[in-house]
């Protein structure tokens, strides 16, 4: 059996990838120091897969734990999900974000050396292309270009993974760049959690269909997209986590392997609205807002490589993210803190 660590697997996107690697037989080691997380949700995937999760509350960029974790385990992989995301936060507090971010990595990449584990899958993003240049974004466009600490920590991260590899052609460095990871595990068990008023869209929204925030604020209507607000690219969480064991399944080379995690499909935001109100059954007020400060017009990838090299693509539409999303909070009006 193959171990694989996975550094953030309490979070969003971690957690539902632990569910989808323990269903395909892997052994998963998870770090997480819970900074946007519990352990609840850990609690949940085994209960989810029946199966146990080894699980060590530590900071990446601990390397005495983390030296500690190699020791104890075999580990084969890394699937580095652990990292601060918030884009607006990363402007406020962009010390701290690239602390935690390139830090983290450093760390790890060096515990990793040290252990002679050097297999990694990285969490990057679509918003390592900029303002596009063209759409569909295939990976050959042009990256950098970034507006906030947070994508510009994502791309400092591509570089340094790159670097890796071409002073070691040992390594096996995965870039996954995601778009927009929206929706829940089908059990209604685990899901995003976000702390406060959430920035995202999609979790937003369920917070206004359960009643919790007024209306949807919809920042701008005045874009060069088909209704003038602001299009995306949202993947079910589960089709990405796929994507993650795809990933290991499939990679059997040294190198750097570039994919986008996307449908191919970009929604308004008008579309996500409309979309929710036939998952929750019930009209969802919104009003028009300014735009906000940072946004594109639109976003969405060409998946064609990730099916071409991988066999994955993403097999779920905006109805089954907007439905498992609403049971999840239904299910959960209160994330994890029951
Ligand atoms: P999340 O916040 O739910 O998960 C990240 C996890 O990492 C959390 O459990 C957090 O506690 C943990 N963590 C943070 N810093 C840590 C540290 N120093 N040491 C140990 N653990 C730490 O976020 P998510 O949505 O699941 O995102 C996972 C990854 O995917 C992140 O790297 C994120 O930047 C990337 N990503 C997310 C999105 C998105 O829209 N959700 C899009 C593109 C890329
Ligand atoms: N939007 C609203 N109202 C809201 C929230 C968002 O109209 O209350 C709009 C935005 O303007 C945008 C769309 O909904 O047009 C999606 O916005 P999100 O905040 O949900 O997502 P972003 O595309 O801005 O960014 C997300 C993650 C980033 C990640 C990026 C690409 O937050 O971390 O997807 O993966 F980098």
């Amino acid at each position: 059996m193959k171990n694989v660590l996975v550094t953030g697997g309490a979070g969003f996107i971690g957690s539902h990838t632990v569910v989808e690697l323990l269903n395909s037989g892997f052994g998963v080691v998870v770090v997480d120091n819970l900074v946007n997380s519990c352990e609840e949700s850990l609690t949940r995937v085994e209960k989810i897969t029946g199966k146990a999760v080894k699980f060590y509350k530590n900071d990446v960029r601990d390397r005495a734990a983390l030296d500690k974790i190699f020791e104890e385990n075999k580990i084969d992989w890394v699937i580095h999900f652990a990292g601060l995301k918030a884009v607006g936060e990363s402007c406020e507090m962009p010390i701290e974000y690239y602390d935690n971010n390139l830090n983290g990595t450093l760390v790890l990449l060096q515990a990793m050396r040290a252990h002679g584990c050097k297999k990694i899958v990285f969490s990057s993003s679509a918003t390592v292309y900029g303002d596009p240049e063209v759409l569909p974004l295939t990976e050959q466009c042009k990256t950098g270009g970034t507006t906030n600490p947070y994508g510009t920590s994502k791309y400092f991260q591509e570089i340094m993974l790159g670097d890796v590899y071409k002073s070691d052609n040992e390594w096996t460095v995965v870039l996954l760049r995601y778009f927009n990871p929206v929706g829940a595990h089908e059990s209604g068990l685990i899901g995003e959690d976000p702390k406060g008023i959430p920035n995202n869209l999609t979790p937003y929204i369920a917070k206004v269909a359960i009643g919790e925030l007024k209306e949807v604020g919809v920042f701008g209507n005045d874009y060069p997209t088909h209704d003038g607000t602001g299009v995306r690219d949202y993947i079910h969480v589960v089709d990405l986590a796929k994507g993650h064991v795809a990933s290991i399944d499939k990679i059997d080379a040294n190198g750097v392997f570039v994919y986008n995690l996307g449908t191919g499909i970009g929604y308004s935001v008008l579309d996500v609205i409309h979309a929710f109100e036939k998952a929750c059954g019930h009209k969802l007020p919104y009003v028009i807002k300014p735009r906000r400060a940072g946004d594109i017009a639109a976003c969405y990838a060409d998946a064609g490589k990730a099916k071409a090299e991988l066999g994955w693509k993403a097999e779920l539409g905006i109805d089954e993210m907007c439905a498992s999303l609403w049971n999840w909070q239904q299910k959960n009006p209160n994330g994890y803190n029951k």
